[in-house]
């Protein structure tokens, strides 16, 4: 699969303005983005920890309250350096890889994280992504995610049509100015049940008005 350059270039470029997403002062929005910071809390407790796509250590810095360690990567150096500013609790090592081309051992982490980048991904690569999961994640491992419903888009809701393989396109402007169009699906708790269970239990699916979220557990181990 081609590596989605638009997507790569857009995050490297807002890295530094990316976290005022988790800011915005709407409450239910708040509450419902710290209700899942605790259950991260709980679900991190103890564990060794791949998070893939980390972007500016968000996730990382509440996970590193509980775990045992985390090996956190990202393919924007932007976002690496980001994320190394935060202060962390626990050993974190950063990693700047393609989440496809990860140089990892199969089967090493208790959990994998993986925030807000499941929208983003073309409905095409979604086996391989799936399998890449199942063969990270250790034997009885778990898997996390959250991504947002429309509303916590806020203004910036502008559809651009779809693209040759079903997905949404949405326009996002920068704050100085400049454009990407991006992919950006939406789901409903039935959508995410039928596109994960093949591949996944679903051992809890949250869905609220701004995020839902999951946590999964392969349903066969891949060793390839
Ligand atoms: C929406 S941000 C999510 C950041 C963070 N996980 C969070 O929840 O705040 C998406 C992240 O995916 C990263 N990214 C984009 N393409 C990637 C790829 N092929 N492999 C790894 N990370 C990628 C971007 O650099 C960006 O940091």
């Amino acid at each position: 699969m081609e590596e989605d350059k638009s997507i790569t270039a857009y995050y490297g470029q807002r890295a530094h303005e990316y976290e005022r997403i988790y800011f915005r002062e709407i409450p239910d929005r708040r509450r419902q983005i710290d209700e899942e910071a605790d259950r991260v809390r709980e679900l991190t407790k103890d564990k060794t920890i791949l998070e893939l796509a980390c972007g500016t250590g968000y996730w990382t810095q509440i996970a590193s309250e509980n775990a045992k360690s985390i090996l956190t990567s990202d393919i924007s150096a932007e976002m690496i350096a980001e994320a190394r500013k935060k202060e962390y609790h626990c050993p974190v090592e950063f990693v700047l890889a393609d989440l496809y081309r990860l140089p990892f051992p199969k089967h090493s982490f208790d959990l994998i994280l993986l925030g807000f980048w499941f929208s983003h991904e073309p409905k095409s690569g979604y086996d391989r992504l799936f399998n890449t999961l199942s063969s990270l994640v250790r034997i009885g491992g778990q898997i996390w995610m959250i991504d947002n419903n429309p509303p916590a888009e806020g203004a910036n809701v502008d559809s651009v049509g779809t693209d040759e393989g079903g997905n949404n396109l949405k326009k996002r402007q920068l704050s100085n100015g400049k454009e990407f169009v991006i992919i950006k699906n939406y789901f409903s708790p039935e959508l995410l049940r039928s596109i994960l269970s093949d591949a996944f239990t679903i051992e809890r699916l949250n869905f609220g008005s701004y995020y839902w979220s999951v946590v999964l557990t392969p349903k066969t181990a891949k060793t390839q």
